[in-house]
């Protein structure tokens, strides 16, 4: 039997995958509040219906930075698909093309992103992370992302230093994790180690300056993902990027911040139509993707359910976990008496206290 839900999958992985591969991917920060609060957000909005719509066929294409997509559901950034099955993000760009879905490649991928375009036939981004010291390699990498057909350049903005995800650090010794796909070249190989050797903790984290540093060296749109606050919501938008995630990494960065669905509204308010703006975290429910919708995301990203999905049946099962969500989307949006994207807005969610 094929699994109903994302949950399912979930329950699947976890009895599939190496423990501490399982605790990698789970974990959030510290205690995990931020973890656990991005779905329990998601679960205490209410919805208020419209009855009598006309309602038939839900079209839910839509356009994210001018690439065509077929849903408003794409493949957040995550690191080492290589350890949930073979194939690894090659997998990943398979499923989401076969549905022209909207996949964004990370830097941690276990395959070379060159390899995860060719996988592809729909839309592309990278993630980028970098830090001060690593300017170099981060133009070596935005040049083979430009060179391989990515479309946008998704800047992490809220890991300076790594989170402490304590179940994966008791753990990640017991696994032989597969290696990095995007630094088998000699230079980057050298950067990376000198920056790994100094360690994450001493290299400068970036700044507002070190993104003014990566417009001035492409003509790729910059979307920022990690933003949480109106402040940096307009200081984002003054220096022109493109997009916005409203993220908080999983719960993996900083333990105790709000979920993403309650930061969604300052966020959306500040940017005002200047620039699109995206949410991704704890999306696991066509419902929850609606209720982002409607407070003003254009599109919202699923990290670990496409994990689950490649744990499960590779890229057949990511390519599920996409088609349960677009399903539960469409179905919700029916019920709700909303059939469009464009009729979707705040009046849909019910203002609690
Ligand atoms: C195992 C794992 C690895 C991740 N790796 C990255 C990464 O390499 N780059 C990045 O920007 N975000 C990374 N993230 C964060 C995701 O892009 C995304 O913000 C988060 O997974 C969304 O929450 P969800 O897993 O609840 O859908 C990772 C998340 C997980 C779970």
């Amino acid at each position: 039997m094929r699994p109903l839900t994302i949950a399912e999958y979930e329950a699947i992985a976890r009895a599939r995958l190496h423990s501490a591969v399982w605790d990698y991917y789970s974990a959030g920060a510290d205690d995990e509040v931020t973890l656990r609060e991005n779905r329990a957000a998601f679960k205490r909005i209410r919805l208020r219906p419209r009855a009598l719509a006309s309602v038939g066929d839900v079209d839910l294409r839509t356009t994210l930075l001018g690439a065509e997509v077929s849903m408003p559901i794409g493949v957040a950034p995550t690191a080492i698909h290589g350890a949930a099955c073979d194939e690894g993000e090659c997998a990943t760009a398979q499923a989401a093309g076969a549905l022209n879905a909207l996949m964004i490649a990370s830097t941690e991928s276990t395959r070379p992103l060159e390899e995860v375009a060719q996988s592809a036939s729909g839309p592309l981004w990278f993630q980028l992370y970098f830090s001060q010291q690593t300017h170099a390699l981060a133009e070596r990498l935005v040049r083979r992302a430009e060179a391989a057909g990515y479309r946008a350049l998704v800047v992490t903005v809220d890991s300076p230093r790594w989170g402490r995800k304590e179940r994966s650090i008791r753990s990640e010794a017991s696994y032989d994790w597969p290696p990095s796909g995007n630094f088998a070249d000699e230079a980057d190989e050298a950067d990376e180690v000198a920056d790994d050797d100094e360690g994450q903790d001493d290299a400068a984290a970036i700044t507002w300056d070190d993104i003014a540093w990566l417009q001035s060296i492409t003509s790729l749109p910059i979307v920022l993902k990690g933003i949480l606050t109106a402040e940096d919501a307009a200081r984002a938008v003054a220096q022109g990027v493109a997009g916005i995630v409203v993220s908080n990494h999983g719960g993996r960065q900083l333990d105790g911040v709000m979920p993403t669905i309650e930061a969604l509204p300052e966020v959306v308010a500040a940017v005002a139509g200047r620039c699109e703006v995206y949410l991704d975290g704890g999306v696991r429910r066509g419902a929850d993707a609606l209720k982002a919708l409607a407070l003003g995301a254009r599109a919202v990203f699923v990290g670990r359910p496409i994990l689950w999905g490649l744990a499960a049946d590779g890229a057949a099962g990511a390519q599920h976990t996409l088609e349960l969500l677009r399903d539960e989307l469409a179905l919700t949006m029916t019920l709700a008496g909303r059939p469009t994207l464009a009729s979707l807005d705040a009046s849909l969610i019910q203002c609690l206290g």
